[in-house]
């Protein structure tokens, strides 16, 4: 009757056999260690998630994504925060299906717009970098972001790997002597063609160029500098497109790149004269040129992993999470330095859109940047880590206003699931706080000997369900429709709800064997129901995971993907957990938000410096 995920996309084990086969050490990891987010524990939790990951099929194969590196002229604020929890919530993923997964993120340093920021702000460049590396860092940690490696692009292993990669090019011929002539945009760092630029009014009436893509000033330079063959390798770039349509995720943007690649693109200017950026790596044997910033900042992902070294392992297994503003760069500049080098392309481009916030795009003239730490604060870590992946639509922008993150948290996180929690594991109901007996008799295998059972249709619909998530949530955060997997798992907690409800176990007699038998097979189901759902949650709200699958009593090596086995006992095996102590009562898992006291918070900008968008 149920349909199961097929054996190839997951390996069913009882947990019986999990405890047998992993001969690990139980790390039972001290919460208020974890709350702090000290270094040694992060490593020793992303330790933990890979031991406890039984699939030995997988266990060895590496899997390694990155954030893009963020810009140190502005504060982190929620848009920073969602690239960082999308990849946060991709490897994490891929830790609990038991890769051996690598995540790296970072801040980028170097270029004009920096230089520019710190002169404003009257500091040392490296000095106004450090300060505000070490902001997103903190945010980072305090947002549970597993990162295993920080790159900043000022350190010195970061300078050999580009200076050895811009030497390949050059040595390959890829890199010749030119002259620029054209638009700038400095915010965006990115030259422009004349058709990517258009005419605005700017608030002192005077008319000035802008880019039409993100709107920001641009200005005429003509420059000697040093320009890269991008134009020889579009036929190449069109070809690894078409031969591999799921590159880049969401499809939509697949196709965007598609198109862009069907105009010629003109070669690439790849350094500036060192009188207007001093602030940059050297040009190798040429130190009146400084490295072009996108250059010097995408060469990141191969310093994190060893370049020129010991990258080859790594590199082969690259997923890069981007903002669909900085698409062209690693769709098709990135792929093209890449296949200039010699090396392999990335495996996954997963691309989202923006956030505004109340309707408006977030800018700190119009003081709606959302700082992270005030929305922590606020929402709580999980409350905004949910709301970010349960409502960002990674195909179009999204809107973040404190109602909609107050509505979602409250009638998903705290009534639906907290209640079911509630409900399900009260004393009341469960006065020996035992993991309950499932009875056949009372839930048969098979829908059509439900005149046997107390099961009616209804419960066998959810049953189907609930077994099928884990290969939906699978696809879905294989796309990066992560929206779509926790819609998916939202939708069956409103089911297992609504089978508690049904059925009413807070009315059977207790004294009635046939009762009681019934309402601990209630009881089972509902928090076989909790156990996938708290293990499916895992990499989206870490903490609110661990507090459901704690309170159930489910061991850290017994929260793998592997241990996604359902309803065991209705298919007539083994359920490891049966007649198991629940674990202890840890208050209310999700506290509801009240709008007046969200309210009463003075929300924090983002301020410190000027915001990119
Ligand atoms: N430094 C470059 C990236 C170099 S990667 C080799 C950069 N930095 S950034 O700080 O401006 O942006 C970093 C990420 O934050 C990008 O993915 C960008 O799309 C994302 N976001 C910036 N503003 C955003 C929103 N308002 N909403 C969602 N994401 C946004 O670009």
């Amino acid at each position: 009757m149920f349909s199961r995920a097929p054996r190839s996309c997951l390996v069913m084990r009882s947990p019986c056999c999990i405890l047998t086969r992993t001969k690990t050490i139980v790390l039972r990891l001290s919460r208020h260690a974890l709350h702090r987010r000290l270094p040694h524990v992060y490593s020793i939790h992303c330790q933990a998630l890979r031991c406890f990951c039984t699939d030995h099929s997988q266990s060895s194969k590496p899997y390694y994504i990155t954030t893009p590196i963020f810009y140190v002229n502005a504060s982190p604020h929620i848009g920073h925060v969602y690239s960082a929890v999308t990849a946060d919530c991709l490897h994490r993923f891929k830790l609990l299906q038991g890769y051996n997964s690598r995540f790296a993120t970072g801040t980028d340093e170097h270029g004009l717009k920096i230089q520019q920021a710190a002169s404003n702000a009257g500091k040392d460049p490296l000095n106004f970098c450090t300060e505000v590396s070490e902001s997103f860092k903190h945010v980072f940690q305090r947002c549970g972001i597993l990162y295993t490696d920080y790159i900043r692009t000022t350190e010195k292993r970061h300078r050999q790997a580009v200076e050895h990669f811009w030497t390949v090019l050059h040595s390959k011929g890829f890199i010749y002597k030119g002259t620029y002539e054209g638009w700038y945009s400095t915010p965006d760092e990115s030259f422009l063609t004349p058709t990517q630029v258009t005419d605005r009014t700017d608030s002192d009436g005077r008319q000035i160029k802008v880019s039409t893509e993100s709107g920001h000033k641009v200005e005429w330079m003509k420059e000697d500098n040093y320009m890269f063959r991008l134009s020889d390798f579009r036929t190449e770039l069109l070809h690894w497109l078409r031969l591999n349509p799921n590159i880049i995720q969401p499809a939509k943007f697949h196709h965007l790149v598609l198109q862009w690649l069907e105009d010629d693109i003109p070669d690439l200017s790849v350094s500036r004269q060192k009188s207007r950026l001093q602030w940059g790596i050297s040009v190798p044997g040429d130190p009146e040129q400084i490295i072009y910033v996108w250059l010097d900042a995408l060469v990141n992902y191969l310093t994190v992993v060893g370049y020129p070294q010991n990258h080859s392992q790594w590199w082969t297994a690259v997923h890069h999470v981007v903002g669909k503003d900085i698409l062209k760069f690693h769709a098709i500049y990135w792929p093209a330095f890449l296949l200039a080098a010699g090396l392999p392309l990335p495996q996954t481009i997963f691309v989202h859109s923006h956030w505004t916030v109340e309707g408006k795009k977030m800018s700190k003239s119009l003081g709606n940047v959302i700082n992270p730490l005030d929305a922590m604060e606020k929402f709580t870590v999980d409350g905004l880590r949910y709301f970010l992946l349960r409502q960002g639509v990674p195909d179009s922008d999204c809107d973040y206003y404190d109602d909609k993150v107050i509505k979602m948290c409250n009638s998903e996180l705290a009534d639906a699931l907290g209640g079911l929690l509630n409900r399900c594991t009260a004393p009341s109901l469960n006065p020996t706080q035992v993991y309950p007996q499932f009875c056949n008799s009372c839930f048969p295998k098979e829908a059509s000997e439900g005149l046997r059972g107390k099961a009616v249709s209804e419960d066998y619909r959810m049953v189907e369900a609930v077994s099928a998530l884990p290969v939906l949530v699978e696809q879905h955060f294989e796309n990066l429709h992560i929206y779509k997997a926790l819609e998916a798992i939202s939708a069956c907690v409103r089911m297992t709800n609504a089978f508690v409800q049904r059925h009413a176990p807070w009315k059977l007699d207790r004294n009635n064997p046939g009762d009681q038998q019934w309402l601990d097979t209630i009881l089972h189901v509902s928090l076989e129901c909790l156990r996938m759902y708290g293990i499916l949650l895992q990499p989206v709200v870490p903490d609110l995971a661990d507090r459901i699958l704690s309170r159930l009593g489910v061991m850290p090596e017994e929260r793998s993907w592997d241990s996604l086995n359902f309803l065991m006992k209705c298919e007539g095996r083994d359920c490891g957990l049966e007649g198991r102590a629940l674990g202890p009562d840890l208050g209310v898992l999700f506290n509801r938000l009240e709008r007046s006291q969200v309210k009463g918070r003075t929300p924090k900008m983002a301020t410190q410096h000027k915001s990119k968008s």
